[in-house]
């Protein structure tokens, strides 16, 4: 988890949509209408980003584009970032994307990807860790509880989140009011229907949350968007925001997702970020 918080204040104004241009795009808003009524009272939006893929330092721009987007945007209270920070988990890797996330004038939380491990180190998470911190975290805010989930199994692409983690996220759900809304974020796929990479025991992870209010799992990976509705749960993948990778998908578009939460209505959209 990593917090900031306006570091470069005025940023936005001055670079803001003039040099990212900010579309509204084809993704459809998404009306779960289930929220129980007094909690989520205070109307907030927050923004998902994922698989940047930072290589280099021409490979950070397109990240300062949505950061500069996401800061010209003042209905966005925070940041989610979804994992695939980096390319291959090298620490100047990490450090040149959490330079550029840095910039976010509002809190920013991230989760750890498969390109975010360094496979050669004793501890693979070591080098997130050193730039953004715990790979698992919570934070209750504006009435809802965000779990940041580590969904990480080395650097494989299909994965089985782990016993460890499973047992941190049992503690977390052990602690955690029944009522409160529940949005979880993981670099891996949860979608029941996504096309590719779903968690292998996705199912088991969901059933966790049996008797708890969950309303959101927000992921990357796929780099591509998708949006679904399962059994009250909004579940999301979004495409890449990297220009060293395409999404798998094969759409051109790059960007990151907002949700916003209204009363007891969940919407999201995808923004557009041009590189
Ligand atoms: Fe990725
Ligand atoms: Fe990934």
């Amino acid at each position: 988890m990593k917090i900031t918080r306006r570091h470069f204040l005025g940023l936005s104004g001055a670079l803001g949509l003039a040099s990212c241009a900010r579309v509204k795009q084809v993704t459809p808003d998404v009306n779960l209408g289930r929220l129980r009524p007094g909690f989520g009272s205070r109307d907030f939006t927050f923004a998902a980003i994922n698989d940047t893929h930072v290589l280099d330092t021409r490979s950070a721009a397109i990240v300062n584009h949505a950061v500069r987007s996401i800061n010209a945007d003042e209905r966005v209270q925070f940041t989610v970032i979804l994992g695939d920070i980096a390319t291959d988990g090298r620490y100047q890797e990490l450090n040149l994307a959490k330079v550029a996330f840095d910039q976010l004038d509002k809190p920013y939380f991230a989760v750890p990807g498969n390109h975010d491990v360094y496979m050669p180190a004793k501890d693979i998470f070591g080098n997130y860790r050193l730039a953004f911190g715990a790979p698992h975290w919570t934070e209750n805010t504006r009435g809802w509880l965000f779990i940041g989930l580590n969904s990480c199994e080395e650097d494989k692409s299909d994965v089985l989140v782990q016993p460890a983690e499973l047992e941190w996220l049992g503690k977390v759900l052990g602690r955690a009011n029944r009522e409160r809304p529940i949005a979880l974020l993981a670099h891996h796929p949860f979608n029941p229907n996504t096309k590719a990479y779903r968690v292998k025991n996705a199912d088991e992870i969901l059933a966790m949350f049996s008797e708890h209010n969950l309303k959101l799992v927000a992921a990357g990976h796929y780099h591509g968007n998708q949006v679904e509705e399962h059994e009250g749960v909004l579940f999301t993948t979004t495409a890449c925001c990297s220009t060293t990778r395409d999404n798998h998908d094969n759409t051109p578009e790059k960007g990151y997702r907002l949700f916003h939460v209204t009363g007891e209505t969940l919407e999201t959209e995808f923004v557009v970020v041009q590189s």
